[in-house]
């Protein structure tokens, strides 16, 4: 695990999105795994930059990690009423750069087939030749996705109820902006399971904030369990990135190792 600390939320943003640039140019016809969140804003921002500048996503495939059941892309209303992952992501990300509509898989939080297309979802990731660089935030509550304390580590897509936590955690950054009631707000979710994320070829996690700090701990050096279900990340065995902030990291037992190898690293020509 190449755990990366970085001063801020910049910094970090801009370490992110330079491995996901350099993943894209090297590989064009690659499949991405996009998350949703507060965090991965600021990556996104430097991606649009980074296309600007030249980067070709036209022949990416993207499938994002999750979506709220009850409710789809509307964008025919403003950002502040269609609170869908779909729109969050037309919004900072799929409507800046060249991706190709048809490329794009979000699951569809108004299918009348909640289980078939969790099943679908699946096969659509498989036909695609699987995920090559799967980048996930971590909530509150620990978790990938919405893949909530208790579920199993080897889960497959699937509906699952969001935690308490999560719950109030997504109300606070997004839904009480928007001026929807605390019940109103879904309570379910279509995600891709944890044993559907570590089938990536590559993981990049990316945590910012002292808030993170207890749970990134938590998942990085606390056991292994479906309590905290990004602590799977534990058990990957490809390549996998934490990019942290410097608050996200406070409180690792082991900071200053990590900090040593990412030193010893850069001066051995390995990073
Ligand atoms: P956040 O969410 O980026 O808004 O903190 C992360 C997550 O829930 O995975």
């Amino acid at each position: 695990m190449d755990i990366i600390v970085r001063e801020n939320y910049e910094e970090m943003s801009e370490y992110a999105a330079g491995v996901i640039g350099r993943f894209v140019r090297n590989k064009p016809y690659c499949v991405l795994g996009l998350a949703t969140g507060s965090t991965p804003i600021g990556t996104y921002r430097r991606l649009i930059k980074m296309h600007r500048e030249g980067l070709d996503f036209s022949k990416v495939v993207a499938f994002n990690l999750d979506e709220y059941i009850g409710v789809g892309i509307n964008l025919d209303v403003p950002y502040e009423v269609d609170q869908s992952y779909a729109r969050f992501m037309h919004e900072e990300l799929f409507s800046h750069i060249n991706v190709k509509k048809e490329n794009i898989h979000i699951p569809d939080g108004l299918t009348k087939d909640p289980a078939g297309f969790c099943s679908w979802y699946e096969e659509e990731i498989k036909r695609a030749g699987g995920i090559d660089l799967q980048l996930v935030g971590i909530g509150g509550d620990g978790h990938w996705g919405f893949n909530e304390p208790g579920s199993s580590l080897a889960s497959r897509t699937s509906i699952q109820a969001l935690s308490p936590q999560t719950l109030s955690d997504n109300y606070e950054s997004f839904y009480k902006k928007a001026g929807v009631e605390r019940d109103k707000m879904p309570h379910f979710a279509i995600t891709m399971g944890i044993g559907t994320i570590l089938d990536s070829k590559n993981i990049l996690m990316i945590a910012s904030g002292v808030n993170k700090a207890d749970v990134v701990a938590k998942c990085i050096e606390g056991p292994v369990t479906s309590q905290i279900t990004s602590s799977a990340i534990q058990l990957y065995a490809g390549g996998v990135t934490v990019a942290l902030d410097k608050a996200a990291a406070s409180k690792l037992q082991n900071l200053q190792h990590y900090i040593h190898i990412e030193r010893l690293k850069e001066e051995y020509g390995m990073g």
